[in-house]
This record gives structure tokens, C-alpha cells and sequence, in this order.
């Protein structure tokens, strides 16, 4: 039988320098999903990469005294870098500046053509967001971005524009019909408040005179595409539109679900379905827009120079502590001030004292009364771990990732306390071997479910875990229906390793 197909993308992140934990968040997040979505046993395509192109991108190689060319080269490895160190599977990353996006963009520009006015437009523009705001949007004596707050340039100039106003009612019916469109609902109503009003044009050109650093529009030899036109588009190249076999089968069978921040939802919410809608392309399924960290009161951003490394933090405390913290500490969808102090306490007291605790405890016991291997017994339904399966569906189907892992932390919490009330030590000294079996055997299934369970969110951990309690099969091609078949298999001997996590002083 086909595989039901699943398709997630993260936003393509700005070159213009080293992602920090904001970009780490959105990439940990999706990642997470695509986990969750493949241990369903879907086929999951997984796109992130970089957006190269524009005036941000040329000012900062040039400052850096660079060619384009070799500064996006250098900074688009430096994601990659860390997407590998963070444990991002991802199947396909995009760079802007690929040829063959650079095709579909030009592909996708001829055939709006028709659609597009050409004209003289006036706009504040903010070169760190790329993004430009009407002059109604603004008050002129004191010109700030609506998104970031720092100052607007003022621009005025002959472009190519697309008539987003002819639209609205469209978008406005369609988002009105479909409640997952955009997520969490608060954002929803944002979007729909926008819709409200008059829609400005969006230039999707811009002059060469002012951007060189661009995709070339085959229509006139005076201008580039608009980066962000640019960039949106990649949602598509990389399922190889409009020809790719990929194409059908993961916008349309699938159908997208994007990844971003709040400050991207009108890019995502407005224009991207305006423009696919003018291409004859569907909408994407979902957009869900999450939340900010913040150092302070502001957010963190790469242009305010407030930005914590993710690498310090991953060498610091290790990536899964990294991840788990993310992940756990805010609510998807909400801002979150990020703390090393409470990473600490989540590291100390999840990690350490629950979750390495039990592995360490149930693995020395089976050393110890058994020679260290699994016990003959059958797995009773002490601590229904297949039962989870449940409510951690329920919480990822909505983006809760801290729900979902607060469920998981309840199944760890009963485990340890089954380890106190059933006291094998006990049962042990009383020499009730077959009590026992039992006991063990049901603590090394439960570790099996933990495994599975935590994969998507800290999967060096969970492979760990697998790989101790003595299961063959690789976990990355393992599936949530290894729930109910025993994989801890008696006689097998464990390979109890060092423990999971140390503590980290105050
Ligand atoms: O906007 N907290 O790229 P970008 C949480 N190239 N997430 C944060 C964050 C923070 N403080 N700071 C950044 C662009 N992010 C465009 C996107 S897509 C076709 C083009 C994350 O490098 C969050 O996902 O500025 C945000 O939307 C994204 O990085 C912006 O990355």
C-alpha cells in the first residue's frame, strides 16, 4: 500500500548571518513533526535551506568585503552545520540561489505576467524584514517598521506589481471556510482583521539600479524578483513544479504545512496564497505561526544583536537538553524568554532525575538479577504505555509539543513510582523469580515506549535508550505499531550504557 504522503517545510532563513536560537526553534519544532509524521509510517518530505538573494543579503557581503556569491556559500553552510549537530532530518535543503529554483521563480513570473501592472510605487521600506509598508501604513514623521520597530527607508520606483486587492474577498472566504488554515486561532483572527481593509499592491520586481542581488525577471532587463517572492516560491521549486512527480503528490495529495514565526504570517497568509491562487495552484493545508524567544523584553534578532548561539548552548548542555527545553518550556504558538537557569531545571529534574534515573535503575536491576539479560515473562498491563499512543496523537495533531511531552513525563513519573511499589529488591531477597521477570520485563517494554515516544523530540536519547534495553532493529525505521510487538526479546542480553545525563551544578 502507498505510504500517505506528508509535507512540512521551515521558512528559508536569511544569510545574511549565523542562525541563532530563534531559526534552532522552528527547525527543532518541524523536525520533531516530521519524526512524529514518519513513526506514523507516512512519507514524509521535509524541506528547509536558506534565502540568498536581496538588498539585506548584498549589504551585508559587502560589508563583509565579499562577492555575493562566496558570502551566501560561506553562511548558507553554517545552517547546515548546525542542522547537522542539532540532529534535523531534513530530505531536501534549498538554497535560493539554485539553479533550478532560479528557473521555476522565472517560470512563475512569465506566467503572471498578464496579471501584472506595471507603475511608479511609493513605500517605506524595511531592508532587515525586506518588506515594504504603505504610505497610509505609516506616520511619516517618525517612520518605523510595523514589524521590528527600526527605521523605514523611503522608496520610489518602477516595478511589477501584483493586484492583491482583487483577491481579498477570495482569500477572505477561503480562510473564513477552513479553520486549520491558519494556526494557533489567535493569529487566524489577525490575518482575517487584516482582510478587513483595502489590500496594497505588492511589487514583486525590484529596479536593478537599487538591488542587483537577484533572480533576473525574463520580462524586463531592468529588474530583479522581489526576494520575498522569491523565497515563497521555494515551497514549490522543491517539489520540482510544475512537472514534478513530486508535485501532485505532496501539495496536492498532502497538501503543505509551513512552519513560521508570527513576524512572516502576512508574507505566508496573504501574499503566498494570493500569488499560488493567481498560478492556479491551491492554498497550502496549514500555516502555523509560533512565537518569539526573547532576551528581556525583545525579541531575539540577528540585526538588534541580542542572539545566543545555539552551538554555545548545545556544547554547554548537549543537544537533546537543548531540544527537550525548547520544545517543552513554551507552548507552541506562544513568546517565551529563554533562560539558561530554567534549561537547567528542566535538564536536572526531566531529564536527570526522571527520565535518566528509571533507564539507569531498570537496566542495573536486569544486570543484577539476571545476569543481564531480559527476563521470560509476558507484558502485563501495569503501565499502559500502548494507551499513551492516544493522547500524544491528539496533542501533536495540534502542535502541542509541551502537552505531548508533559504526557510522556507522566508515563516516566508512573514508572519510577512502579519501581518503588513493587520494590524488586524485595521480591528479589524473597527469591519470587517468576514476580520478578515480570516486574523487569514490564519496565524494559515501558523503556520501548518511552524510546518511541521521545523520538521525535530528542532522538539521540531515544536511540540510546533502544539500543541499551538490547533491540536489534534500528529505531529510525522503526513505527508506532512496534508499540504492541515485543521487541525487548528474553535471553537478549542489555547493553547498559553510562547514564543518560549528568546533573549540572548551580
Ligand atoms: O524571515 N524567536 O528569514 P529570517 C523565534 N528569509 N523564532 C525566530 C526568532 C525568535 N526570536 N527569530 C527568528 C526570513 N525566528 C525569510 C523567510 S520564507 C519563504 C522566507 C525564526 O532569517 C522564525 O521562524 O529572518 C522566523 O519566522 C524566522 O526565523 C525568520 O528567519
Amino acid at each position: 500500500m502507498m505510504k500517505k504522503p506528508f509535507y512540512l517545510t521551515t521558512p528559508l532563513y536569511y544569510v545574511n548571518a549565523a542562525p541563532h536560537i530563534g531559526h534552532s526553534y522552528t527547525t527543532i519544532a518541524s523536525d520533531c513533526l516530521a519524526r512524529y509524521h514518519r513513526l506514523k509510517g507516512e512519507e514524509v518530505f521535509f524541506l528547509t535551506g536558506t534565502d540568498e538573494h536581496g538588498e539585506k543579503i548584498a549589504r551585508a557581503a559587502k560589508q563583509s568585503g565579499t562577492s555575493p556569491q562566496e558570502f551566501v556559500d560561506k553562511n548558507s553552510e553554517k545552517f547546515k552545520k548546525l542542522w547537522k549537530t542539532l540532529n534535523i532530518s531534513y530530505d531536501f535543503f534549498l538554497r535560493t540561489t539554485d539553479a533550478s529554483h532560479r528557473e521555476v521563480v522565472k517560470r512563475a513570473l512569465n506566467a503572471l505576467r498578464p496579471t501584472l501592472i506595471e507603475g511608479t510605487f511609493s513605500s517605506w521600506y524595511c531592508v532587515p524584514c525586506e518588506t515594504s509598508f504603505g504610505t497610509s501604513e505609516v506616520d511619516a514623521s517618525h517612520p518605523l517598521c510595523l514589524n521590528c520597530k527600526r527605521p523605514l527607508e523611503q522608496v520610489e520606483e518602477v516595478d511589477f506589481s501584483l493586484h492583491l486587492e482583487d483577491h481579498r474577498r477570495w482569500l477572505k472566504e477561503y480562510m473564513l471556510g477552513h479553520e486549520e488554515f491558519i494556526l494557533p486561532p489567535e493569529r487566524r483572527n489577525e490575518m482575517l482583521s487584516l482582510l478587513e481593509n483595502e489590500l496594497p499592491d505588492l511589487c514583486i520586481t525590484r529596479p536593478k539600479e537599487r538591488v542587483e542581488w537577484g533572480i533576473a525577471v525574463p520580462f524586463s532587463d531592468r529588474h530583479v524578483a522581489y526576494v520575498w517572492f522569491d523565497a515563497l516560491l521555494n515551497y514549490i521549486s522543491a517539489l520540482g513544479w510544475p512537472e514534478g512527480e513530486r508535485f501532485p503528490r505532496y501539495w496536492k495529495e498532502a497538501g503543505a504545512v509551513h512552519i513560521v514565526g508570527k513576524d512572516i504570517l502576512r508574507h505566508h497568509a496573504i501574499y503566498w496564497p494570493i500569488a499560488l491562487h493567481v498560478l492556479g495552484i491551491p492554498p497550502p493545508q496549514t500555516i502555523f505561526a509560533h512565537g518569539w524567544w526573547k532576551v528581556g523584553e525583545e525579541k531575539m534578532s540577528k540585526s538588534k544583536g541580542n542572539v545566543i548561539d545555539p552551538l554555545d548552548m548545545v556544547s554547554k548542555y548537549g543537544v537533546d537538553p537543548y531540544r527537550y527545553f525548547l520544545l517543552r518550556e513554551v507552548p507552541f504558538g506562544q513568546d517565551g524568554v529563554f533562560s539558561e537557569e530554567a534549561l537547567v531545571t528542566r535538564l536536572n529534574n526531566d531529564l536527570a532525575n526522571d527520565l535518566g534515573n528509571l533507564v539507569y535503575r531498570a537496566l542495573t536491576m536486569v544486570e543484577k538479577y539476571f545476569e543481564g539479560k531480559v527476563p521470560e515473562a509476558k507484558k502485563t498491563k501495569d503501565l499502559e504505555s500502548e494507551a499513551l499512543l492516544e493522547t500524544v496523537d491528539q496533542k501533536m495533531e495540534r502542535f502541542q509539543f509541551d502537552g505531548a511531552l508533559l504526557a510522556i513525563w507522566e508515563l516516566i513519573r508512573r514508572a519510577n513510582q512502579f519501581i518503588e511499589e513493587k520494590a524488586p529488591w524485595k521480591i528479589a531477597k524473597a527469591k519470587d523469580t517468576q514476580t520478578l521477570s515480570s516486574v523487569l520485563y514490564e519496565l524494559l517494554e515501558t523503556l520501548k515506549g518511552v524510546s518511541l515516544f521521545i523520538y521525535p523530540f530528542i532522538p539521540s536519547t531515544a536511540e540510546s535508550i533502544w539500543n541499551q534495553i538490547g533491540i536489534s532493529q534500528k529505531i529510525s525505521s522503526a513505527s508506532y505499531e512496534d508499540l504492541g510487538k515485543p521487541l525487548v526479546l528474553a535471553g537478549t542480553k542489555i547493553r547498559k550504557g553510562e547514564i543518560l545525563y549528568q546533573k549540572v551544578e548551580r
